[in-house]
């Protein structure tokens, strides 16, 4: 989605939000633009594109002076991808300029009036609408800028991170958000805005998140006055000081975010239990359940609303929770969940599962789940994302930063999450035995060191890739716990090689897709040990009566499969409930290759977004 940055402050700003803007790439766009002020003028620049595309075009139009500057990466929403519906916006008088991320839904009935009014518009978007609003306001009422945006954004219905300038006060930016992240960075005179902290991680460590319904004026070499949007009110800045490190948002060698991100899968995951599981005391600490695990112990079922691959890690724990500690599970799509009119009681806990926090589905469902009385419990990557906040209580995933498009680690590590927090609930319920606890616990100790045996395969799945990347479509099965990690194998292929892919519980087969299968057809299937073994073999015989073409996901030592198959990805053996940890890597990487070979944008694939912040 949209990313923003800006800067005042006493050096240049262009370095500074070309910079920045790069950094964001990774939330997925398809133009970008800046607007710098000069101490004279505005000078802006704007294209459909890359941010490469942008410096190219950007250095041969205008100068690069100046102190202050917004900057943007653009996701289409409201008009097509092109130099005019980029982003920066002027107002009608040339005075003002923003940059928006967000949808303003009520913006037709707004550019009705403002026609009325004389308004004229070069774009298609709502943006700008709404810095022709905020002109109009200040116009019509000779309000400042800061007072124009408030009473301009109580009239819009949507969502917004903005960032405004005024040529006429050249020493303040304007800031508010609604729905969309917006964090302010704080140096010394200076201050820096973004979507994410990663754009001025370099420069201070001491930053402000803005809220929803929040908006600050920030002034130059001065202090910044945050507001509430709706009644005025001031609010005290919390300035929080960022555990993030510029190591962690740059890519240490590898070709690719995606490839950095599979092979730092041992540590995340790690880093996920790190503290809160102590094996040799048999201890499973998490403060968000502890604190509440009255609640957990009396619910009558737990919801789990989720979007994408935090979705299939939904799936996982519905087998995990079911399984370990006997509470009913339902996992929905946080999408459909939110305009179904759902039966929620008090006696719910609704889990949401988000790696950004920010995606807008998932924030509307865990808003309409505490509407209706339920306990909403958080499970994100993102320290101090929108989700984080909005929920009751919840538990980080410390993965790290996850900045290629397509998730990986997130995944491994929101099923580390989640099996703390079935393990730790089945033994308050008493529905795991002592022996059974304690095993799930040493197991989940070395599933970092089998991760890493399974990274040792990449070659052999690199030659995989090289034989099938030429194919079209892809099938993708698995039973129990692993059918989930069917679903994310073949949403990985999808997203990023653009190979249609489809996954499915290997028993569900014979009720349409094996129709599909002839000597084209590569079928991956996950074979473990302990997963209906021999059922899956069955399912793999019919394949291969089909002349299917079979790659095997399975235990180490399996005999059975390999003589069946066509080819064989093995895995270290562990309990059925952690194989997911171990299935998935082999299926991130045969992706990965075969994007890397086609020659895709394995980190920004076409039309996605990394935080999904529009329905
Ligand atoms: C797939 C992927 C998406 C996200 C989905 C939810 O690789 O990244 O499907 O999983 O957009 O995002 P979060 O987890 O940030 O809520």
């Amino acid at each position: 989605m949209c990313g923003i940055v800006g800067y005042i402050g006493h050096r240049e700003a262009y370095p500074i939000i070309l910079k920045g803007l790069k950094r964001l790439e990774y939330r997925g766009y398809d133009s970008a633009g800046i607007a710098l002020y000069d101490g004279k003028d505005i000078k802006l620049s704007k294209t459909k594109g890359k941010v490469v595309d942008l410096e190219a075009k950007l250095e041969k139009e205008i100068s690069t002076d100046g102190n202050l500057g917004i900057g943007h990466t653009r996701w289409a929403t409201h008009g097509v991808p092109n130099d005019v519906n980029s982003h920066p916006h002027y107002s009608n008088s040339g005075n003002l300029v923003i940059i928006h991320n967000g949808i303003i839904e009520n913006y037709e009935s707004l550019k009705t009036e403002l026609k009325k009014r004389g308004y004229t518009f070069q774009s298609d978007t709502d943006t700008e609408v709404l810095i022709n609003l905020i002109e109009d306001v200040m116009k019509n009422d000779g309000l400042k800028l800061g007072k124009a945006v408030q009473i301009a954004l109580n009239q819009v219905v949507g969502a917004y991170a903005i960032a405004v300038f005024d040529k006429n006060k050249p020493n303040e930016i304007v800031v508010a958000k609604l729905g969309s992240p917006l964090a302010i960075g704080i140096g010394g005179d200076e201050f820096f805005i973004a979507s994410d902290a990663s754009p001025f991680i370099e420069y201070t460590k001491n930053a402000i998140y803005l809220e929803d319904e929040e908006m600050a004026i920030i002034r130059r070499g001065k202090d910044l006055k945050i507001r509430k949007i709706k009644d005025d009110s001031l609010v005290d800045p919390y300035v929080q000081e960022l555990q993030l490190n510029l190591e962690q948002i740059e890519k240490g060698g590898f070709d690719h975010f995606m490839l950095k991100e599979i092979y730092e899968q041992p540590n995340a995951i790690r880093d996920t239990y790190r503290g809160r599981m102590l094996v040799n005391e048999g201890i499973i600490k998490l403060a968000g359940v502890e604190d509440n695990m009255k609640k957990f112990l009396n619910a009558d079922r737990i919801i789990i609303v989720a979007c994408g691959t935090s979705w299939h890690a939904g799936l996982v724990a519905e087998y995990i929770f079911e399984d370990l500690a006997r509470i009913p599970v339902e996992v929905e799509y946080a999408s459909e969940f939110r305009y179904r009119n759902p039966v929620i009681t008090e006696k719910d806990i609704v889990i949401s599962i988000s790696q950004s926090g920010e995606t807008a589905d998932t924030l509307a469902a865990i808003k309409l789940a505490k509407s209706k009385g339920a306990f909403v419990f958080g499970i994100c990557n993102v320290v101090g994302s929108s989700i984080a906040r909005e929920t009751n209580a919840g538990a980080y995933t410390h993965a790290g930063p996850e900045i290629g498009v397509a998730s990986t680690k997130a995944f491994t590590t929101q099923i580390t999450i989640l099996t703390l927090i079935a393990l730790r609930l089945a033994r308050a319920k008493g529905t795991i035995s002592s022996s059974d606890y304690r095993l799930h616990l040493l197991e989940l100790e070395m599933i970092p060191d089998k991760v890493k045996k399974v990274l040792e395969s990449e070659a052999h799945i690199k030659s995989i890739a090289e034989i099938y990347k030429n194919t079209r479509n892809f099938l993708y099965l698995g039973r129990g716990y692993n059918f989930p990690v069917a679903l994310e194998g073949a949403l990985k292929l999808k997203e990023i090689s653009y190979i249609h892919a489809e996954g499915y519980p290997a028993a569900e087969m014979k009720h349409g897709p094996i129709a599909l299968i002839d000597e084209n057809m590569p079928i991956i299937v996950i074979a473990t040990k302990y997963g209906h073994y021999e059922k899956v073999v069955s399912n793999i015989q019919e394949i291969r009566s089909r002349k299917g073409k079979i790659i095997g996901v399975v235990t180490q030592g399996d005999v059975n499969v390999k003589e069946l198959a066509d080819h064989v990805i093995e895995v270290p053996e562990t309990l059925e409930s952690l194989s997911p940890l171990l299935t998935t890597i082999p299926l991130q990487l045969l992706s990965y290759h075969i994007a890397v070979m086609l020659g895709k944008n394995v980190d920004q694939p076409r039309n996605l977004a990394k935080s999904v912040t529009v329905e």
